[in-house]
């Protein structure tokens, strides 16, 4: 089966990337191509249609898309111009070309302001522009496509790329370098955002398990899923569990969202129900703890 794996620079196609590395030191059977923004951009829609109809993939992996939550608000044709206008034209490729499109959604199409995690019944209302841009990629892929996966996840980390965890191991040596000259300024987090952090790799390995399934099998059930790390938490339980046990100890300080100049509102509870997943397919939602603490093993 040959597989085209779209945005692969990026921190989920990087964890991809290197899983596709592996499953191919193993004999798979997927032949893969692993193409960068700069390799292709998905915005050109004559050279996305040109890559198409030349490799003719079986399955697309789309890992491409415009990540700047703040900067969205003031770039909202830009975000759309990725996350929803190529989406839309990539969903008639693959009905053309009978390719499965796997795309990623977002936590952030929720409102939050749920007291439980949100399933798929939920009714959607993105707060943000970003959130509105995924959400809208989600809709024109159920209305073209045939064979289609949407993941929405949430709070990826992960050792590539841009994400919390490294925002706090850099922020956290600035806090150590600063305290050899004077007293250190503690870390604000916000306390008072829940959601779910999903390590990539994690949401990569059991996306290509099923993936093998597919090839197998020929068919999965496709459709709209939540596939998120567990347990939910607050971005502060997470910068504690990321410096739990950290010598020398680093100091955070839970501050509440009000305190966090973004441009962009983020839902206050986009904590994702993965049961459907589980359900459908008899694989459990990954532990985000177990991830973080072979990445600390890893990179600390
Ligand atoms: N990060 C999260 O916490 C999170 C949470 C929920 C869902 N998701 C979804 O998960 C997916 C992967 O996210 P991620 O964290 O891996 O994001 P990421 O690290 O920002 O990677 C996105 C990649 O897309 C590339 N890209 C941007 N515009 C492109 C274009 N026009 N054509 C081709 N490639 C383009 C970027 O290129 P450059 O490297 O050149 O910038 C980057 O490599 C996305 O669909 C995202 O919406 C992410």
């Amino acid at each position: 089966m040959k597989l085209l794996l779209l945005g692969s620079n990026g921190q989920l196609g990087q964890a991809f990337l290197h899983q596709l590395l592996q499953l191919q030191q193993q004999r798979s059977q997927f032949q893969s191509l692993a193409l960068s923004r700069n390799q292709l951009d998905i915005t050109d829609s004559v050279a996305l249609a040109a890559q198409m109809a030349a490799y003719r993939p079986d399955i697309v992996l789309n890992c491409a898309a415009y990540t700047a939550v703040d900067k969205a608000e003031q770039q909202a044709d830009a975000c759309f111009a990725v996350n929803s206008s190529a989406v839309q034209q990539l969903a008639t490729l693959c009905q053309q070309h009978n390719s499965l499109l796997v795309q990623f959604s977002t936590d952030y199409v929720f409102a939050g302001t749920r007291a439980q995690p949100y399933t798929e019944q939920q009714a959607t209302a993105p707060l943000n522009v970003y959130g509105h841009s995924k959400h809208s990629a989600e809709q024109a892929i159920q209305a073209v496509c045939s064979k289609y996966l949407i993941f929405r996840s949430s709070w990826l980390f992960s050792e590539y790329g841009h994400n919390f965890y490294r925002t706090m191991l850099r922020l956290a040596q600035q806090q150590l370098a600063a305290a050899e000259q004077s007293p250190a300024q503690p870390l604000s987090v916000v306390n008072d955002q829940f959601g779910c952090p999903t390590y990539a790799g994690d949401l990569a390995a059991i996306v290509l398990q099923l993936l093998q399934r597919y090839q197998q099998q020929g068919s999965l059930a496709y459709g709209v899923y939540h596939l998120a790390g567990q347990p939910a938490i607050s971005w502060y339980q997470f910068a504690k569990a990321i410096f739990a046990n950290q010598q020398p100890a680093i100091t955070i300080v839970p501050v509440s969202s009000a305190n966090y100049a973004g441009a962009a509102t983020r839902p206050a509870n986009s904590a994702l129900d993965c049961t459907k997943f589980c359900d459908t397919f008899g694989i459990a939602p990954p532990q985000w703890q177990a991830a973080l603490q072979q990445l600390k093993q890893a990179t600390l």
